[in-house]
């Protein structure tokens, strides 16, 4: 199960997306997409994130998915051009947990790209991996990202909010769960319920 380390290389397909390792000519599509006001808002990236925070970032996704400790992949529509990047880390293979996380580039959004990419490896965590819960941590105020979060099937906890200092100030992270079995619906299909309404197939 998970206590071995995760599959690599890995591609997955979802409705009206790919998922695929990042490739090193990703670079300048990379700093497009990471460099933008709401990533720098809502997730952990340095800002400005220039070339070479791009370089850095390539090679610390490299690093994590060959040592095995983490899955992290662009979101494409067929294989080519990435238009974001969805996670799963932290894996607690006692209690098989792992957290994951997603953002989607700007220009993309609102086409439930991000709920079709987290869908699909909320899906194969659970399916594949024989993981039972899955956690995402969001701060309340990123509505887009709780949108997501309830589309696929996640649920608010009542764990206590974890603080941070980010750019633009105080940001506390909520812990939402995915349960495998719970609700009875796998969150792949939820996602694509989601990405259909946005008419992707
Ligand atoms: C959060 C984010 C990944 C959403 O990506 P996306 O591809 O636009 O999301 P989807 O198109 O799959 O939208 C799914 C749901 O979110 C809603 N949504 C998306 N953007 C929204 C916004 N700006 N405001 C309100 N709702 C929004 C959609 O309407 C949809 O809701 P519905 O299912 O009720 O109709 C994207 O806005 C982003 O990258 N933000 C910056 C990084 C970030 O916040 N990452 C998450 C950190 S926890």
């Amino acid at each position: 199960m998970t206590a071995s380390p995760l599959p690599y290389p890995l591609r997955l397909t979802g409705t009206g997306i790919v998922l695929r390792e990042w490739r090193p000519d990703d670079l300048a599509d990379l700093v497009t997409l990471l460099d933008e006001p709401e990533i720098a808002r809502w997730t952990p990236m340095p800002s400005p994130f220039d070339a070479e925070s791009g370089l850095a970032y390539l090679k610390r996704a490299y690093h994590g998915r060959t040592n095995g400790s983490r899955i992290q992949l662009a979101i494409t529509e067929d294989g080519g051009r990435p238009l974001g990047e969805v996670l799963l880390f932290g894996v607690n293979a006692d209690l098989r947990e792992a957290e994951l996380g997603y953002l989607v580039g700007q220009p993309y959004r609102q086409r439930g790209l991000a709920s079709a990419a987290l869908a699909a490896l909320s899906g194969y965590a659970c399916g594949t991996l024989r993981l039972r819960r899955l956690l995402l941590r969001i701060d309340p105020q990123n509505t887009a990202s709780t949108s997501v979060a309830r589309r696929c099937g996640y649920w608010l906890t009542g764990e206590a909010p974890i603080h941070q200092e980010g750019p633009y100030g105080p940001i506390r992270l909520e812990t939402w769960e995915y349960v495998d079995g719970r609700s009875g619906t796998r969150p792949e299909r939820r996602g694509n319920v989601a990405a259909r309404r946005y008419g992707r197939r």
